[in-house]
């Protein structure tokens, strides 16, 4: 067995690395915040606005180091920082989980149209569900964080959904997960019938809502 040779030099290289990651992952829970911050001040005013809340949930994640590894190694892309920024876009991600399709609509207009959120690309999975029967209104934004040195973009992957789309997206993801993406062709056509079934459930859903709303407002102008 051949020992590498360590020698001071190697170790602090090693070191400067990785502070220089840990700075790096640091810009984007920064990033990650202020999105949360601004998510967080829509449902408020919202609430107090409207005395409705269109926000079941807000989930938030950073990609760990490995993650973030192992996509540059499957894209094939150059391990250098600035060229990380640009090519993985989803290392800190906020999901967005609302009750009814028109909250999503909603939410996402009232985000992406903020002065200080950059789109950098829009996929409607809801207007178009991917084959599998996968829905979601996703964003990839940049909004700027300001840091001692000035100001930094910074990418996030924001996703909104409906509760039945969580759902679904969260079993189909485990089931995923389970068969290491080979999942038994029948299993694959439940899943796909079973979306298509939380599609249903939203509609339902939020013309119960509506129909509640309307004999609510007749009832106070009686
Ligand atoms: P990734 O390289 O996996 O990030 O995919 P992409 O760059 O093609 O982007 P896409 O918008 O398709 O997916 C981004 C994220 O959406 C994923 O990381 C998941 O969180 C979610 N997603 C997309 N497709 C599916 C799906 O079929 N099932 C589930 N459960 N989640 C999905
Ligand atoms: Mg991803």
């Amino acid at each position: 067995m051949t020992t590498l040779p360590v020698d001071d030099a190697a170790i602090a290289e090693a070191k400067r690395l990785r502070d220089a990651f840990q700075r790096f992952l640091r810009e984007y829970e920064f990033g990650m915040r202020e999105v949360e911050t601004k998510i967080s001040i829509l449902r408020d005013e919202f609430t107090h606005l409207h005395a409705y809340n269109p926000i079941e949930h807000v989930k938030s994640r950073l990609k760990t180091p490995d993650s973030i590894v192992e996509k540059v190694a499957r894209k094939g892309i150059d391990a250098d920082f600035e060229v990380i920024r640009g090519e993985i876009t989803d290392i800190a991600g906020v999901r967005v989980t609302c009750s009814f399709v028109t909250d999503v609509y909603l939410l996402f207009d009232l985000f992406t149209q903020q002065d200080d959120v950059t789109v950098r690309a829009v996929k409607d999975y809801i207007a178009e569900p991917k084959p599998n029967g996968y829905r979601s209104l996703h964003a990839i934004v940049e909004v700027p964080v300001f840091l001692s040195t000035g100001p930094v973009p910074i990418p996030v992957e924001v996703q909104f959904r409906t509760v039945a789309m969580d759902f679904w997206a969260s079993l189909e993801h485990k089931i995923h997960y389970k068969f290491a993406g080979r999942v038994p062709a029948h299993l694959v056509q439940s899943l796909t019938e079973a979306a298509a079934t939380a599609g249903e459930l939203d509609v339902r859903m939020e013309r119960l809502h509506r129909e509640a709303h309307e004999i609510n407002q007749r009832a106070l102008q009686a």
